[in-house]
């Protein structure tokens, strides 16, 4: 069952979905892997756009897609091994048709992305400014002075203190949440207009993930990159999002504003998320936890993937059952 904003037409949001068209358009992405004895379908009939300019979230648990999804709008996922259904438009243009070469116009200048493991992203032999100085040099016709101003500049805009000092650094001589910040920095040199923050604060502590957030929300505020943050975490991702997909299983199961899916979630799986949240469960009481696991690839049902886990689900009526059996 797919719930979607299009459900509920509002005269506001149509008028200005027709007057700006998606930076961003997916239409029903479908991603599986070469695997032993065939392909294995990760990903199904996934659709969602990004305005200019707009912050999405993408949240789900462990397991529902989000980095295979991340990774293909970034042209990330290994041709040889991967087969694509569905369209990614990307400023009118059909991101799935792109060859290798085409793709290197637009990977890291027009989308950026932040990766979910920051320490694999990040060269150790290389310093924090040569890193971000290759990739502005990549795109642009620049030299190695004005690769460095502008390092250090993208180094400053993420609220790195002593910017030109820490441009000189390696990777290992910054803290967890400073490298975090160098990330980003790296990722938004180009001048994005998308960007794609994969689980960008998980690996850090409350207090410095409050301010990755700030300095997230800021640079999109400030420079009108939209963005795609994916996290599991659904209170965190309405902080800065003004609408929300939620994945399960590798589909896209509602879709909605983030005060709708707060306040009015409608598929059982949004309202699980919710209720897992620390800020909805009374101090001392016990959090709950939807039962059971994210079904693995290969092991999805023909009907509704949450089905197992849902608690509204029916037990098959016995007259059905029987005849099933019997069929
Ligand atoms: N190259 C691959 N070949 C086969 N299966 C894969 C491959 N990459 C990912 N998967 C599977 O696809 C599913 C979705 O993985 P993905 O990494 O997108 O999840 P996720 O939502 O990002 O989870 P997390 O929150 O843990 O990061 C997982 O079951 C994963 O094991
Ligand atoms: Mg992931």
């Amino acid at each position: 069952m797919m719930i979607s904003e299009t459900d509920k037409p509002s005269q506001a949001r149509a008028e200005e979905t027709a007057a700006s068209p998606p930076l961003l358009d997916v239409q029903g992405l479908g991603i599986s892997f070469r695997a032993s004895g065939g392909s294995l379908s990760v990903v199904r009939d996934v659709t969602f756009a990004v305005q200019p300019g707009e912050c999405v979230g993408l949240v789900g648990e462990s397991g529902c897609g989000k980095t295979v999804t991340g990774l293909a709008l970034m042209g990330l996922l290994p041709l040889r091994s991967s087969r694509f259904q569905g369209r990614i438009d990307f400023s009118g243009e059909d991101l799935l048709s792109l060859s290798e070469r085409q793709w290197r116009r637009i990977r890291g200048r027009r989308i950026g992305m932040i990766f979910q493991e920051p320490m694999s992203a990040l060269d150790p032999i290389f310093t924090i400014g040569e890193q971000i100085g290759e990739t502005l040099r990549t795109h642009f016709r620049i030299g190695r002075a004005e690769a460095r101003d502008r390092a250090i500049e993208a180094l400053s805009k993420v609220g790195i203190p002593e910017p030109a000092t820490r441009h000189d650094a390696y990777p290992h001589e910054l803290s967890g949440g400073m490298r975090q910040r160098a990330m980003i920095a790296m990722a938004i040199s180009c001048e994005p207009d998308l960007l794609i923050a994969d689980e960008p604060t998980t690996a850090l502590d409350v207090t410095v993930q409050a301010q990755i957030m700030d300095v997230l929300g800021e640079l999109s505020a400030r420079s009108g990159m939209a963005m795609l943050f994916i996290s599991h975490d659904l209170g965190l991702v309405s902080q800065t999002c003004n609408r929300i997909v939620t994945m399960y299983a590798g589909e896209v199961v509602e879709t909605g504003t983030s005060d709708d899916m707060l306040t009015r979630p409608r598929h059982p799986y949004t309202s699980g998320l919710l209720r897992s949240l620390p800020s909805f469960t009374p101090r001392k009481a016990r959090l709950p936890s939807i039962p059971g696991r994210v079904p693995r690839p290969g092991e999805f049902s023909e009907g509704c993937r949450f089905e197992g886990r849902c608690r509204y689900a029916t037990p098959p009526l016995q007259g059905a059952a029987d005849a099933g059996a019997a069929a």
